[in-house]
């Protein structure tokens, strides 16, 4: 069963792709937001990085809607490649690329409403709690038992 939030986080997120700049116009302001995020940014590969992160914005509201355990896994490797022993991306970064987002969303959102804002603070913010937790998180762990 959809939450509310989901459907108006997807029916907003549709829309800001027809516009096909939201992911662009995101990064944008997030690589501008601070030299410590451009500096973990300074080797990518943009046009590959928006697909993956759309990717995981669907993974993310099939976990949180369906809770299937395939989109678990995926996330656990987001957040392993999010993590200290990764790319190690410090827990207040997540605050600003919050913020950053949702910047995009008002701009290539149309019917931006504070629901709507509300919508996407739901739907990241356990996206964002997700990759936190798991921050100082040993390798070894992420490995099955036996
Ligand atoms: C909920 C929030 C976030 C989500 C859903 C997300 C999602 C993703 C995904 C799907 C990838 C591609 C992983 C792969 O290679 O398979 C990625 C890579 C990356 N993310 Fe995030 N991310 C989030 C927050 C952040 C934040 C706050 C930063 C801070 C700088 C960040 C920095 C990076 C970097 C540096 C990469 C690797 C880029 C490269 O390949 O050069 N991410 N992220």
């Amino acid at each position: 069963m959809f939450r509310p939030e989901i459907e108006l986080f997807n029916d907003s997120l549709a829309r800001c792709l027809r516009g096909g700049q939201f992911f662009q116009r995101f990064y944008e302001l997030f690589l501008a937001s601070s030299p410590e995020v451009s500096d973990k940014f300074r080797s990518t590969d943009f046009r590959k990085q928006r697909r993956m992160l759309q990717t995981s914005f669907y993974m993310l509201v099939e976990y949180i809607a369906l809770g299937w355990p395939e989109c678990e896994a995926y996330l656990e490797r987001i957040a392993a490649a999010h993590g200290k022993h990764g790319r190690d991306i410090p827990p207040h970064l997540y605050d600003l690329w919050l913020e950053c987002l949702l910047r995009a969303v008002k701009e290539c959102d149309d019917r931006c409403s504070t629901q709507v804002e509300a919508a996407w603070r739901y739907t990241m913010g356990a996206g964002i709690l997700f990759l936190k937790a798991r921050y100082d998180r040993p390798v070894a762990s992420l490995e099955t038992p036996g």
